[in-house]
């Protein structure tokens, strides 16, 4: 009897933590997720009294899988967004209500210390977007509270790292609509600008834009403060070469989180390795396979001489 009302408990307590997660498992049921994770949505239009179809407007469909694995997986929408927002059409001052930043919560947050948020924010009003358009320009301009990880620390590899962190600033300088909201004018090409990189699509899925664009500080993981163009890494020897800067920027994870396979792992446990000088696997066994036949033939040799002998 004692252990039935134990596992009961435990289910009770395991679906708990579990439903907790869980908010947007069924985008067709949540409230809000039935219309904002579609191209589409119906309501029932009291004034006709009949059922509606139209088109969402795409910005305003959330990625629902991004969200279930986001730092804010726990929260529902409500708790961010005003409760009013259950009915709809949706009230029209709500354009108006002001949302939590990211400082308003986790600012002199004990628990989230390690990640230094007021440090960060004075580097964000260094950088040449805070120059240009200040606080207007705020952390949700790259960072999707909805969805956004900290890849730096979770991530699998570097890959992964580069990928996340430059797709940030692609929603953006590769985005023509969203760039001109925040400009006012048109954005400039990136290929055009870095035609001076050679490899460049290799680059940019092997480094962070932030590596060229921003100062390595030790103190930070994250580097915040975009200098201007003209202060940007231009020189190659600054990566390609054994004290590469990346080493104290993006490499810096593979030693926080002891990860050493692949070519990763050569950059940590060897300081002479030197970036774009790959050592191929295949290649190290080769050789080794060499030199045991070698030795195994000189050895061969030696017993029959002295068996001759
Ligand atoms: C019946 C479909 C529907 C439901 C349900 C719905 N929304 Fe919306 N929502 C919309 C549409 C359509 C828009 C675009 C603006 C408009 O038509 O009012 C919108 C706009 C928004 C906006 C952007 C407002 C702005 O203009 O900046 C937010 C935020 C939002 N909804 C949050 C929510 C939340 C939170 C819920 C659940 C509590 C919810 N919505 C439920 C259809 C819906
Ligand atoms: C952790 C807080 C948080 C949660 C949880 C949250 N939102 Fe948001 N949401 C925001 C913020 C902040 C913005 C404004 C983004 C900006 O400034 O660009 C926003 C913007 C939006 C927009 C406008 C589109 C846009 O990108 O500007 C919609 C629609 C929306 N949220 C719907 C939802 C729905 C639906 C949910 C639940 C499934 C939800 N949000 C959960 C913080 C949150
Ligand atoms: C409405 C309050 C609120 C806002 C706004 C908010 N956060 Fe959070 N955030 C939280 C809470 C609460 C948690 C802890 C969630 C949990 O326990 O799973 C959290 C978790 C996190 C974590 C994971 C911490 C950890 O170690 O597990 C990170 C990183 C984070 N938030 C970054 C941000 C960033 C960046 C922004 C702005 C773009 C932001 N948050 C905006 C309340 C907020
Ligand atoms: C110009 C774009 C940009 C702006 C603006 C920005 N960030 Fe970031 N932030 C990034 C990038 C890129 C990363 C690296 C991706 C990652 O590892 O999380 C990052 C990482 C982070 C991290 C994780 C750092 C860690 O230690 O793991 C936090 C926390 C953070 N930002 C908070 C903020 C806050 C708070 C603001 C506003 C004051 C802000 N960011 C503004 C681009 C930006
Ligand atoms: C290898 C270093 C390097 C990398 C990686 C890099 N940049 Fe640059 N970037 C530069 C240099 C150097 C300039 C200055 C070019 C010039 O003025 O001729 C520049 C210029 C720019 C400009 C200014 C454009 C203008 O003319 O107004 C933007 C915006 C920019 N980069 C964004 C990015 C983004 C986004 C990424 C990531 C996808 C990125 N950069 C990756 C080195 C780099
Ligand atoms: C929401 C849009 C947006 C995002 C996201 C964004 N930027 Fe920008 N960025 C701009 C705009 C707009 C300008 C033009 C600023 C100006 O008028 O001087 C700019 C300018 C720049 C410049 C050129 C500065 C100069 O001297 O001309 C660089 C470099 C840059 N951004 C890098 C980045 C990097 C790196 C990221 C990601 C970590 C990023 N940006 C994210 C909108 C964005
Ligand atoms: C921000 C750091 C950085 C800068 C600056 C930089 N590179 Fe690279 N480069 C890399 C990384 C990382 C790789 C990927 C190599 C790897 O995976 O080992 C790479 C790859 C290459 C490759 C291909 C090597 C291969 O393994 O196939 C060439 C060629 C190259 N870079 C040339 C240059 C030249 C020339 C410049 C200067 C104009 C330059 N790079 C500037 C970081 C940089």
């Amino acid at each position: 009897m004692r252990i039935l009302l134990i596992i009961l408990l435990a289910t009770c307590l395991g679906s708990l933590t579990q439903a907790k997660a869980q908010y947007y498992d069924d985008p067709k049921e949540h409230q809000c997720l039935k219309c904002h994770s579609n191209t589409s949505y119906s309501f029932h239009n009291e004034l006709m009294d009949r059922e509606e179809k139209r088109m969402m407007n795409p910005y305003y469909v959330l990625d629902t899988v991004a969200m279930r694995t986001g730092v804010h997986q726990v929260f529902d929408c409500t708790d961010c967004h005003s409760y009013e927002y259950s009915t709809y059409p949706h009230q029209a001052n709500l354009k108006l209500e002001p949302l939590a930043t990211c400082l308003d919560c986790h600012g002199g947050d004990e628990t989230f210390a390690s990640y230094q948020f007021e440090r960060i924010d004075e580097e964000v009003q260094k950088s040449v977007h805070f120059d240009a358009y200040g606080e207007s320009f705020n952390c949700s301009k790259c960072h999707d509270q909805h969805t956004y990880r900290p890849i730096a620390r979770t991530a699998e590899n570097v890959k992964e790292i580069v990928d996340y962190s430059n797709k940030m600033c692609l929603t953006c300088h590769a985005n023509m609509q969203r760039y001109e909201m925040v400009a006012g004018r048109e954005k400039p090409e990136l290929v055009q600008v870095h035609r001076w990189l050679p490899n460049q699509q290799l680059h940019f899925e092997n480094v962070r834009c932030i590596e060229c664009h921003t100062d390595v500080t030790d103190s930070l993981m994250v580097s915040h403060n975009i200098r201007p163009k003209t202060q940007a890494v231009r020189n190659c020897i600054e990566c390609h070469s054994g004290n590469s800067k990346l080493k104290a920027s993006l490499y810096k994870y593979e030693n926080l989180q002891k990860r050493s396979e692949g070519v990763l792992g050569n950059i940590i446990s060897n300081d002479s390795y030197v970036i774009g000088t790959h050592q191929v696997p295949f290649l190290q066994w080769l050789s080794v396979v060499i030199l045991i036949c070698v030795l195994g033939g000189v050895l061969v040799h030696v017993i029959f001489r002295i068996l001759k002998k």
